[in-house]
């Protein structure tokens, strides 16, 4: 069976019961807790910013994963260590100097991501992989949740996952956008190792039968 780790995306949870729900998903398994940071700028809607990550902070033991949808984000990371992030992604579309926001990440003790538009090739990842600990593939174009899953994006993955494998980089690929156990087969199969889900896990009643869901998807067919 392979390992995959679910990252339940908060962007779909009630946000008048925001302690309930991380604790909801905790209990039911999840692995990360993926954090949805957006600025009406970079993409059209507005989200949540560090005060609510460290609100969070203080309610789960969670890893807290914050996927950056903001221009220039190298200006934000240190407010989101200090809110509690153990990975942090920004947008290769949003940062002019990439390899230095990496850094920073890595240098305030978290995990560092670039993400990549549904758009933006495999290829433009050349100069920056070896500077990040997780390549995040957005298979919708991000500013919402419960979007269609682009599925040609899967050829694309399937090419990081080489790109990975030629480099002998340790970075993992995590995916984002119409994730559920219909689309995770395609995408764990083409080398994804981190999903992330919205609407499949928060906007479901069970949301530990929703997660147990994606991961049998997975293990039975890959
Ligand atoms: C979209 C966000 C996602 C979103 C995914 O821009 O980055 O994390 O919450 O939601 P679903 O899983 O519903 O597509
Ligand atoms: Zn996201």
């Amino acid at each position: 069976m392979t390992r995959i780790q679910i990252a339940p995306s908060l962007l779909s949870a009630d946000f008048s019961r925001l302690a309930e729900e991380l604790h909801d998903v905790e209990a039911g398994g999840a692995d990360l807790l993926h954090l949805d940071v957006m600025d009406g700028h970079f993409v059209p809607n507005l989200t949540i910013g560090p005060a609510v990550v460290k609100a969070c902070r203080a309610q789960t033991k969670l890893l807290f994963d914050c996927h950056l949808m903001i221009a220039e984000p190298q200006r934000y990371v240190d407010a989101f260590l200090k809110a509690g992030a153990g990975m942090i992604s920004v947008h290769q579309e949003a940062e002019p100097h990439l390899q230095r926001a990496l850094q920073m990440i890595r240098d305030g003790g978290a995990r560092a991501g670039i993400a990549i538009n549904p758009a933006t090739p495999a290829e433009s990842l050349t100069t920056a992989i070896e500077f990040c600990d997780f390549v995040l593939v957005m298979t919708v174009n991000p500013g919402f949740g419960g979007q269609t899953f682009i599925e040609p994006v899967v050829g694309k993955i399937r090419h990081i996952a080489q790109m990975i494998r030629e480099r002998g980089v340790p970075v993992d690929i995590e995916v984002d956008g119409g994730i559920d156990a219909a689309t995770a087969p395609l995408v764990v199969a083409a080398g994804a190792r981190i999903l992330v889900a919205g609407s499949a896990v928060f906007g479901q009643p069970d949301r530990k039968a929703a997660m147990e869901a994606i991961r049998n998807s997975v293990s039975v067919r890959v």
